[in-house]
């Protein structure tokens, strides 16, 4: 054999043995797997998530069994609110949300604590209350030093301030905005990190997983905050999105890149595919397959990235999913159907986190 085809022989076998550093990817064996999601993750460095709603976990012996038995971290979707653990000002009410956590650690699950800030899920007490900046401070300051205490051996991720850019990377006119300032979110990540020095504290937000005029704004304010030592870990990029108009898988790696490049991790926190999009011409059969690639591409960005540590998705069956409630038709977003059977989605995610 010439000496030029043996150096190609060698290159192309040294280039199908070795990934490149911080790349998961890794050559595949033909077997064919089969789940669960949180075994074959784990294998890759990748936790696998969910977010949890209150009631069927308490009333569907199959969500339970099926949540339990594919995810290793969850995100509580409504009880740890500002509305649902502090109704009334100094008043707390942990019961829904310690469920939730009890089911974690009795499932070896990691708890994604969720949200601290934001400006929905707010009381009326907040909402329609007259405050100065000072005694907003002292009621956020309490708020979140209470809840994080409150949870502080049980959950060490928050979601500290979510959602705070608009569309447009402005800072949103939220209460916290107009009352207290921009310096709500340094405060509440310090207030936070004092309550529970351990916990990795994130900053979350939606349309900001590419690259563009938002996720410009908020790479820009994290950057800030890194600068100005303020303790934040990581940022959670959302994933909500549809089939008619998915991220480009290369702008979500380039933007995770850069998150990442400043030193904080990165988390996929609330993925859903939408498939009901009107006037799309596409069969079921074929929305549902594109709504697979779409989860396998998201999954696969995640894998590239080495900052990249976990992929969670905003519900796990199309049975209990928000979409609806928020949108006002139904749809399949998620990952099982309503009976809870495995769709292409599912198959797709265990092909990719496949060694
Ligand atoms: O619990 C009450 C119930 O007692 C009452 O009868 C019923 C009718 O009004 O409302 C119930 O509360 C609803 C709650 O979900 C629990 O089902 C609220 O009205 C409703 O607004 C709330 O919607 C949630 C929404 O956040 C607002 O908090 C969605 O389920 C939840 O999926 C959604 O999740 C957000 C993330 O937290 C942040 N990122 C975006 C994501 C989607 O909006």
């Amino acid at each position: 054999m010439k000496k030029s085809a043996l150096v190609l022989l060698l290159f192309y076998l040294l280039a199908a043995c070795t990934s490149a550093p911080g790349d998961k990817s890794q050559v595949k064996p033909t077997t064919v797997p089969t789940g669960p999601l949180r075994q074959l993750a784990q294998q890759r460095g990748l936790l696998v998530g969910t977010s949890v709603v209150y009631q069927p976990l308490r009333r569907d012996a199959t969500y339970a069994a099926t949540l339990a038995r594919e995810f290793d971290v969850i995100t509580p979707e409504n009880v740890m609110k500002f509305d649902a653990t502090e109704p009334f000002p100094d008043t707390y009410t942990f019961g829904q949300a310690d469920t939730l956590v009890q089911f974690a650690q009795a499932h070896q699950m990691q708890v994604h604590g969720h949200n601290l800030v934001w400006h929905q899920a707010l009381p009326d007490w907040i909402t329609q209350g007259t405050f100065t900046r000072d005694q907003l401070m002292t009621v956020l300051k309490n708020h979140v030093q209470s809840v994080v205490s409150h949870y502080k051996d049980q959950v060490n991720m928050w979601d500290v301030v979510n959602e705070g850019v608009n569309e447009d990377g402005s800072l949103r006119q939220s209460i916290w905005e107009r009352i207290i300032g921009s310096k709500y979110i340094d405060l509440a990540f310090q207030w936070a990190h004092e309550a529970n020095p351990r916990a990795h504290l994130f900053y979350n937000d939606y349309d900001a997983e590419g690259m563009g005029v938002k996720s410009d704004a908020v790479y820009k304010l994290l950057k800030g905050m890194v600068e100005r030592g303020i303790p934040i870990y990581g940022v959670g990029l959302q994933m909500h999105i549809s089939i008619d108009r998915p991220p480009v898988p290369s702008d979500v790696i380039a933007n995770m890149q850069r998150l990442a490049a400043l030193g904080l991790k990165v988390q996929v926190t609330e993925m859903d595919v939408q498939i009901e999009i009107q006037a799309d011409p596409r069969s079921l059969t074929e929305r549902l397959e594109f709504q697979a690639q779409t989860y396998s591409a998201i999954l696969r960005s995640c894998l590239a990235v080495k900052g990249c540590e976990s992929f969670t998705m905003w519900g796990f069956t199309d049975r209990y999913t928000w979409i609806p409630q928020a949108v006002g038709h139904p749809d399949q977003p998620l990952i099982f159907d309503e009976n809870y059977r495995p769709k292409p989605a599912y198959k797709a995610l265990v092909q990719t986190l496949a060694p």
